[in-house]
């Protein structure tokens, strides 16, 4: 078990690393293009190297560059047969995206992952993209990786979204691209639109109105500038720092602010919480500096659509129900269930362990605040990067008391968290 000291507060000015959603995208569409991509400040993680081997399979070259990458390619219309399965690793992101952005090219490819990402659904890209022509066999009655891609001549289509995914959408949009004609999906709530932002400023026709996203696919796509901001997500480990930690003041610089993503925000400003934002001008994502203080905050009930928009930020939600005045209650979350972990269930079994009083839904969580410090913890991660993360926090929080079973999982997004963690903290 890995135990930490105890800190009092966190302060000080931090960055955080690159977006993980964007970087995806960023690699992706620079192998879709035709032409040079230049992609500053990309993340380097787990889940995004994930991506760019797979983006290697399909043919694009990755070139050095000072802070990224230049991604070189011929674009989609060229894309290369994969010599081999491509492997995934544990993201969710890369698996259901290529999915989509390898069915219309016309090769044979084979994606699997690591154990987690081996049971978590991908039925949601299957289904919509068999409905525009795509042929795919999958594990488990086709439900599961291994997922095997065959040569298909696909259509455009008009699809209704059954789940509230950014990956499904992404996913049949990156299809939609390549294929002659008008596509339309209809997501049941809006879920962040990097790709859709992305896809345009590569030069598809794509456009947005209501839930609606339209785009005449086809037309080749070309390279472009690629700057990441950083992850809004990552972030929002320190804005909840800041409110555990007594005595917290902390500045986080050039963070993505898309309201798509920063549900988290809308949450805690309910419950309460002050905090100011500090946009920038002129960028192609919004983006600009957080800048939170510790201070006391009610608890609240958070459903319904904003749900989509802090999806990967609803276990620091749940965590910080302990620290709040009044319970907080987390529901229309299903898709929780099925994150790199099922995440109410691990995110309640630490709660548990701290001696939070808890109740489960099969769509959510209610959190009770604290009443004592926990006598002795013994955390798991569930080897999910963001459980791992808010694990650190705890351990950080309550001393050597509390202890942690893995932590190396925190590579898949954020790698440097506990150096950034040490950068801000007060003994
Ligand atoms: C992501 C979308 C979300 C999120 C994941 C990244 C993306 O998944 O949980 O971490 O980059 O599109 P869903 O869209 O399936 O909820």
């Amino acid at each position: 078990m890995i135990t930490f000291g105890k800190i009092k507060s966190v302060k000080g000015e931090i960055t955080v690393p690159a977006d993980k959603s964007i970087t995806h995208r960023s690699f992706m569409l620079g192998a879709m293009a035709e032409g040079s991509t230049r992609v500053t400040n990309p993340l380097m993680s787990r889940d995004t190297i994930a991506t760019m081997n797979a983006m290697k399979a399909l043919g694009a070259e990755f070139i050095p560059a000072e802070n990224g990458f230049v991604v070189v390619s011929k674009g989609y219309r060229f894309f290369q047969e994969p010599s081999d399965v491509i492997n995934c690793d544990n993201s969710g992101t890369t698996a259901r995206l290529i999915t989509g952005l390898i069915a219309p090219a016309g090769v044979y490819a084979v994606l699997t992952g690591d154990d987690s990402l081996r049971k978590r659904p991908m039925k949601r890209v299957i289904k919509p993209l068999s409905l525009m022509g795509a042929r795919m066999e999958a594990a488990s009655n086709g439900t599961l990786l291994p997922l095997s891609i065959l040569p298909a001549h696909m259509h455009p289509a008009d699809i209704k979204g059954e789940t509230k995914s950014a990956q499904v959408k992404s996913s049949v949009l990156l299809a939609a691209a390549q294929i002659e004609g008008r596509t339309s999906y209809t997501e049941p709530a809006l879920t962040r639109n990097h790709s859709e932002i992305m896809l345009k400023s590569f030069g598809a026709d794509i456009s947005a109105e209501g839930n609606t996203v339209i785009i005449n696919g086809g037309r080749p796509l070309t390279g472009t500038d690629a700057a990441v901001p950083g992850d809004f997500s990552s972030a929002a480990f320190f804005i909840g720092a800041a409110l555990m930690f007594e005595g917290s003041d902390i500045t986080i610089r050039n963070v993505g602010l898309n309201s798509s993503r920063t549900g988290l925000l809308t949450a805690l400003a309910s419950f309460g919480v002050k905090f100011e934002l500090n946009y920038y001008e002129n960028t192609v994502e919004p983006m600009g500096d957080i800048h939170i203080k510790h201070q006391t905050f009610s608890g609240g009930r958070i459903d319904g659509d904003l749900i989509a928009n802090l999806i990967d930020e609803l276990p620091l939600l749940a965590f910080l129900g302990m620290f709040a005045d009044s319970p907080v209650e987390i529901r229309d979350a299903h898709e929780l269930r099925v994150k790199e972990s099922d995440r109410i269930a691990s995110t309640l079994y630490n709660l548990s362990q701290l001696g939070a009083e808890t109740e489960e839904f099969e769509d959510g969580m209610k959190i009770y605040p604290l009443k004592k410090e926990p006598a002795q913890a013994r955390l798991r991660s569930f080897f999910d990067h963001r459980i791992a993360m808010l694990s650190i926090l705890m351990c950080k929080r309550f001393g050597e008391k509390v202890s942690v079973d893995e932590i190396q999982s925190v590579d898949v997004s954020f790698p440097n968290f506990a150096d950034i963690l040490e950068q801000t903290e007060i003994k």
